[in-house]
């Protein structure tokens, strides 16, 4: 075996070592744009939640590797029972599907049967099969206009999320109170000063971030509107409040541009934020996976079919 030439980095046969596992498995690797630039560089494709979702709606192979948090694997695999899904580290969680434990979100729903359940993505797979339709940052707008006017919403987990849907649609909405634990972490008093010294910067935003953060932005949108904007934006200085991982697409996309990660409130970690969840796959556990078929994604069946009727009225809209 070839030793690693610089301490931390992947060595040459890890890396062809998963090429070759993905060929004789007949895998692909789906990543998120919060995965670290080795595990980008692995995938077979790399989007934001709406189009890893339609990848993996799409996708022939035999095995899906998720590289992303939990409720994505989950995703793939509510929308493909057959194939095996797997997620190199299944602690990779998230604090907004956390934020919505299934018995809990069962009583408030039970508690206003009158109203549609819209329930954005990062939720949990039971939450999933309690609701009506399932949105993403990309489609939430457009699915909360789909719902006749004269229903009333429940809107789920994601507290600013509903907060940005609301604004923009009109609708009022009954809001769970979940927030991304990455998101409200940037903080406005920094990113005000930020803006003082970059006055020609564009601000960019996903609608994860608090309401006093969207309305400094110049644009809001998933990670994937916030990565065109900055290629079609004639703007050269982007402020990027959203999760850091985000930045090497940009990079690669706009080598020109330059791009700042908006500050985070902690002074003792870097001054970016990160996703403790997404920040635990590694390319090693993405070989280990591979080889070994496991972490296997596992769903009860009654639940899967249940949270595969609100995904695909989703994936209907687009
Ligand atoms: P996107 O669907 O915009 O990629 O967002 C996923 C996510 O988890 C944001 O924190
Ligand atoms: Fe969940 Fe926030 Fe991490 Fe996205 S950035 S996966 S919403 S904890």
């Amino acid at each position: 075996m070839r030793s690693q030439v610089f301490p931390g980095e992947p060595s040459f046969d890890l890396l062809e070592d998963i090429q070759r596992l993905k060929r004789e498995k007949n895998a692909i690797i789906l990543a998120h744009y919060y995965q670290t630039p080795d595990i980008q560089a692995l995938a077979d494709f790399v989007g934001d939640s709406l189009a890893l979702a339609q990848a993996a709606d799409r996708s022939t192979a035999d095995v899906i590797l998720f590289a992303g948090v939990h409720f994505m694997a989950e995703t793939a695999k509510i929308l493909n029972p057959k194939r095996t899904v797997l997620l190199p580290d299944l602690e990779a969680g998230c604090s907004l599907a956390d934020s919505a434990p299934p018995e809990k979100f069962k009583a408030f729903i039970d508690a206003h049967p009158d109203h549609v359940v819209v329930s954005y993505i990062n939720c949990s797979a039971e939450v999933k099969a309690m609701s009506d339709i399932i949105c993403t940052s990309s489609n939430a707008v457009r699915v909360v206009n789909s719902i006749p006017a004269d229903r009333k919403i429940i809107f789920a987990p994601d507290k600013h999320l509903g907060a940005y849907v609301q604004r923009v649609t009109g609708r009022e909405l009954l809001l769970w109170d979940g927030v991304c634990e990455v998101h409200v972490e940037i903080s406005i008093d920094k990113l005000k000063l930020l803006l003082g010294k970059h006055p020609d910067a564009k601000l960019i935003a996903h609608p994860e971030c608090p309401p006093e953060i969207l309305a400094e932005a110049d644009h809001v949108g998933s990670t994937s509107s916030l990565l065109e904007f900055v290629q079609r934006d004639p703007a050269r200085t982007f402020i990027v409040a959203t999760e850091a991982g985000i930045l090497h697409k940009m990079r690669e996309a706009a080598p020109h541009k330059e791009l700042i990660p908006a500050p985070a409130h902690a002074i003792n970690t870097c001054a970016c934020s990160e996703c403790p969840y997404m920040k635990m796959n590694t390319v090693e556990k993405v070989y280990s996976a591979l080889l070994h078929g496991s972490p296997e994604i596992v769903l009860d069946e009654h639940v899967r079919e249940r949270a595969e009727i609100a995904l695909r009225r989703m994936m209907q809209l687009g």
